[in-house]
């Protein structure tokens, strides 16, 4: 797949690296030049570097990872206003958290139903908000020899195929929709998609963030959180299940049981 990149912090750094070792061609997109083409070039010699507009415009995907307080004001410098995200599936791994009392900085709608607002025609994927960015470089994120669970969630009815088709990476989105490229995204990183259901589950996916955020500063282990959904966990979608399967998944160890801390 083609990826744009849009930003060059940690979260572009180690996701933008798993990919291209996974064969996927990057663009890395920057409001400062010189960080993108830094970036670029530790990615590999042939990785072309611009700006947040020209990242945007790059690629089948668009990855959006930029500080929490500015991806509305990179999305507006992106042209996402003027239809530059348009067909393109954009990933939103941001976290709108403040970290004083570890509480979400949006009001009613999620940052992705937002960034969905901003970018007509986008097709927004909230997924990767759930770990740091040491999770990702993690070649495989395993815990207890099981791969990490990634919750992702979107609107596109594609998403809804958590077993995408055979895929080359150089196909192209349109051939398999926005969900299935990111589930392919997430199992190119070793790990196992978990579709949570459409981008109004965004605010609960930022919501856990701030949970596991507040966890992280307090010096929990973080890593164990989506460690703890099972191997054997549905591959429906949470919002289809019946009852019985709703029953079992309330049974899944919780965060604040004695099983969070089994590593
Ligand atoms: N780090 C993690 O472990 C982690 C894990 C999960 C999710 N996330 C989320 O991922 C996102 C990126 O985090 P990060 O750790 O990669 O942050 P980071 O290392 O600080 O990088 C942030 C990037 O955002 C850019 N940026 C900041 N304000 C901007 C603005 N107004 N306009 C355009 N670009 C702007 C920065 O550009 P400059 O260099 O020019 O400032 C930089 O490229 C955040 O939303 C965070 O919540 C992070």
């Amino acid at each position: 797949m083609k990826i744009g990149v849009l930003g060059a912090g940690a979260m572009a750094s180690v996701l933008a690296g798993r990919w291209s070792a996974a064969g996927h061609e990057l663009f890395i997109g920057a409001r400062n030049a010189g960080a993108a083409r830094t970036l670029a070039a530790r990615l590999g010699v042939d990785v072309p570097s611009g700006s947040l507009r020209d990242a945007a415009l790059f690629g089948d995907v668009a990855l959006l990872a930029i500080w929490p307080t500015g991806v509305i004001a990179a999305l507006l410098q992106a042209g996402a206003a003027e239809g530059t995200l348009a067909g393109r599936v954009v990933v939103d791994c941001n976290n709108p958290v403040e970290t004083r009392s570890f509480t979400l900085t949006t009001g009613e709608a999620s940052l992705a139903e937002q960034i969905a607002r901003l970018a007509p025609g986008a097709s927004v994927v909230k997924a990767f908000n759930q770990c740091q960015a040491g999770v990702w470089a993690m070649d495989p994120p395993h815990f207890d020899g099981r791969p990490l669970t990634v919750p992702l969630c979107g609107n596109d009815p594609a998403s809804k195929d958590i077993t995408p088709p055979p895929f080359n990476v150089r196909s192209s989105v349109h051939e398999y929709g926005g969900g299935a490229c990111v589930t392919r995204l997430i199992q190119d990183l070793g790990c196992r998609a978990l579709d949570v259901g459409p981008l109004h589950r965004a605010r609960h996916l930022e919501a856990m963030a701030a949970v596991v955020i507040g966890l992280l500063f307090s010096g929990t282990d973080p890593l164990t959180v989506f460690n703890l959904v099972s191997s054997t966990a549905p591959s429906a979608p949470l919002e289809n299940r019946n009852h019985e399967e709703g029953a079992r998944a309330s049974r899944l160890p919780h965060l604040d049981s004695g099983d969070a801390v089994t590593r």
